[in-house]
C-alpha cells in the first residue's frame, strides 16, 4: 500500500509516492514556464498542469514499479492563491492568473473600501495582497466582463486538476483560507466578504479539511494517468501547509523556516490568531481545526542566487559562501536590503527594492557575500518579531529546510541572528511529502495528522546560537530602520 502527494507548483508538477512507513519510494517532475504577457502580469494555462500531472504519475508508477492498484489515496497541493475561471463544460476561460501577478493594486483599494481594512483583516485575517484570489476576481470582472459572465466555477491551481482527476469541484481550507473570501474562525467562505464584493457564493467550491476525502479517481482519469478508478482524493493544503506537515511543524511551539527562492516562517496556532495590522498571513492549516500565522519574505535564497549569477557567476556556492566565514558578524557594517523582487513580510510593498547600504574601498566580495547572509536572516527575524509580538505561540523550536538551509555557514548565522536552535529536516520532496501523508491519513494509515508526522518527519543535525548573537543586536537595529528611510526613494510606477 503506498500513498501518492502531487505538488502543482509554479515551476512543475511532482508526483510522490511514500510507503505506509511514511518512507519516500520515489518522485517524477514536469517542468513547465509561466508567462508574463505584460509587466506585472503572470499567466499559466491549466492544460500545463494537467498535462504535467498525467505525465509524473505515469513515470513515477513506472519508474517504481508500482501498480495503481497499489495507490490507496492521492492528495494534492500546489500553488496558492491563483485564480482559475471555469464555464459550465469545465472548461478554463482564460489562462490562470498566478500567485506572483501584481495588476491588482486598485481592485485591493477597492476591497479594502467595500469590505473596510479592519473588518477585512478581523474577518479573514489578511489585509487585501496583489497576489490574493479575491482582487483577481474583480479585476476579471472589470477588464473581461465577458469572460467572467461566462464563469461558473472559481477554483485555485491544484483544484483544476482535482477536477480532473474526479470530476468534483472542491477545495481545501488552506488554500481557501489565501483567496480573501474565506471566515478564519467559522473555516468557510465569509458571507460577509461575499456579499460586500457582490461575488456570488455558488461559484466557490465546497471546503475540506486536509485529510477528507473530496472524491475518487474517474474513469476517464484512471485511463490517462494509471491510476486505480475510484482511489480517494483528499482536500490536501496549500503549497505552504503542505510543506508544514512535511517538516512536522503541525502543532503550536514548532515553526517551520523554509529557505527556498522565498523564505517562509510558519507557525501552527490551536485558534485562530491574527496580527492586527496583517502583516503576517492569516491561514488555515490543512491539519484540522488548526491555523497558522506566516511570513514570507520573497527574496531569500533567491538574493543569494541573483548575487552569485550577477557579481561570481564562476564561482560555486559553496566556496563563494565559505570565504564569507572569514569576515567578521556584521560585515563590517555593511548591510544588504533584500527586497529584490518587492517584499511581503513585514512590508506588503511590491515596488520595495534592495540595496548595500554603507559600503567603503575596505569591503571586498566576502564583505558583500557576507551581508546578503545576513541580510535575509535580518529580513526573517522580522518575522520571528512580528510572532512574538502576537504572543500567539511560543518558539519553543524551529526547524529549516530548504535548498539554502544546506549552508553550515548560513544556518550558523541564521541561528546566532534569529536566536534560537535550528532543526535540520532533511526533506527535499517539500510539500509533495505533506500531501502524500495527508493522503496516508485519509486512507487512515495514521489516526491523525500528528501520527503521520510521528512515524515519518525525523530531525536532522541542530545549530546552537554562538557567541556571535550578541553582535547582531546592533546591526539588526540599523537594518530596521532602511526600509522607513529608503521607501520613498524607490521608483515607483
Ligand atoms: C503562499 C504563496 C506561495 C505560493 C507559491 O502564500 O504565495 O507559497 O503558494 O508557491
Amino acid at each position: 500500500m503506498v500513498f501518492l502527494g502531487i505538488d502543482v507548483s509554479t515551476t512543475a508538477t511532482k508526483a510522490l509516492l511514500i510507503d505506509a512507513a511514511g518512507t519516500v519510494v520515489g518522485s517524477a517532475a514536469t517542468t513547465y514556464g509561466f508567462d508574463a504577457p505584460r509587466p506585472l502580469w503572470s499567466e499559466q494555462s491549466p492544460e500545463l498542469w494537467w498535462d504535467a500531472t498525467v505525465q509524473s504519475v505515469r513515470r513515477v508508477l513506472d519508474e517504481t514499479g508500482t501498480s495503481g492498484d497499489a495507490v490507496a489515496a492521492v492528495g494534492l497541493t500546489g500553488q496558492m492563491h491563483g485564480l482559475v475561471l471555469l464555464d459550465a463544460d469545465g472548461a478554463a476561460l482564460r489562462p490562470a492568473i498566478l500567485w506572483n501577478d501584481q495588476r491588482t493594486a486598485r481592485e485591493c483599494d477597492l476591497i479594502r473600501e467595500r469590505v473596510g481594512r479592519e473588518r477585512l483583516i478581523r474577518i479573514t485575517g489578511n489585509d487585501a495582497l496583489t497576489g490574493f484570489t479575491a482582487p483577481k476576481i474583480l479585476w476579471v470582472r472589470k477588464h473581461e466582463p465577458e469572460v467572467f459572465r461566462r464563469a461558473r466555477v472559481i477554483l485555485l491551481p491544484k483544484d483544476t486538476v482535482r477536477f480532473r482527476l474526479t470530476g468534483a469541484h472542491a477545495t481545501d481550507k488552506a488554500g481557501a483560507a489565501g483567496t480573501l473570501l474565506f471566515d478564519l474562525s467559522r473555516r468557510d467562505w465569509s458571507h460577509e466578504v461575499l456579499e460586500a464584493l457582490e461575488i456570488d457564493a455558488a461559484l466557490l467550491p465546497p471546503t475540506h479539511e486536509g485529510p477528507e476525502i473530496t472524491g475518487a479517481i474517474s474513469q476517464a482519469a484512471a485511463a490517462k494517468t494509471g491510476l486505480r478508478a475510484g482511489t480517494p482524493v483528499v482536500g490536501g493544503g496549500g503549497d505552504q501547509a503542505a510543506q508544514a506537515i512535511g517538516v512536522g511543524a503541525i502543532r503550536p511551539g514548532i515553526v517551520a523556516l523554509t529557505l527556498g527562492t522565498s523564505g517562509v516562517v510558519f507557525a501552527s496556532t490551536d485558534s485562530p490568531c491574527i496580527e492586527p495590522e496583517g502583516r503576517l498571513h492569516a491561514f488555515c492549516h490543512a491539519v484540522p481545526d488548526r491555523w497558522h500565522l506566516m511570513g514570507v519574505m520573497l527574496s531569500a535564497a533567491g538574493s543569494l542566487r541573483w548575487y552569485r549569477d550577477t557579481v561570481a557567476p564562476e564561482i560555486e556556492f559553496g566556496p563563494l559562501v565559505e570565504a564569507a566565514a572569514d569576515v567578521p558578524a556584521g560585515a563590517e557594517q555593511l548591510l544588504f536590503l533584500p527586497y529584490l523582487t518587492g517584499e511581503r513580510t513585514p512590508h506588503p510593498d511590491p515596488e520595495a527594492r534592495g540595496a548595500f547600504v554603507g559600503l567603503t574601498v575596505r569591503h571586498g566580495r566576502a564583505h558583500l557575500t557576507r551581508a546578503v547572509l545576513e541580510g535575509v536572516a535580518f529580513g526573517l527575524r522580522d518575522s520571528f518579531e512580528l510572532l512574538r509580538e502576537v504572543g500567539a505561540t511560543r518558539i519553543a523550536e524551529v526547524r529549516i529546510s530548504g535548498g539554502g538551509a544546506r549552508s553550515p555557514l548560513w544556518r550558523q548565522i541564521l541561528a546566532d541572528v534569529l536566536e534560537a536552535p535550528l532543526h535540520s529536516v532533511d526533506t527535499t520532496e517539500g510539500a509533495a511529502f505533506g500531501a502524500a501523508l495527508l493522503a496516508g491519513v485519509g486512507a487512515h494509515a495514521w489516526p491523525s495528522v500528528e501520527e503521520a508526522c510521528s512515524a515519518a518527519v525525523h530531525r536532522g543535525e541542530t545549530t546552537e546560537p554562538g557567541e556571535a548573537s550578541a553582535q547582531y543586536a546592533a546591526p539588526y537595529a540599523r537594518y530596521r530602520k532602511l526600509y522607513p528611510a529608503l521607501k520613498d526613494s524607490f521608483f515607483r510606477a
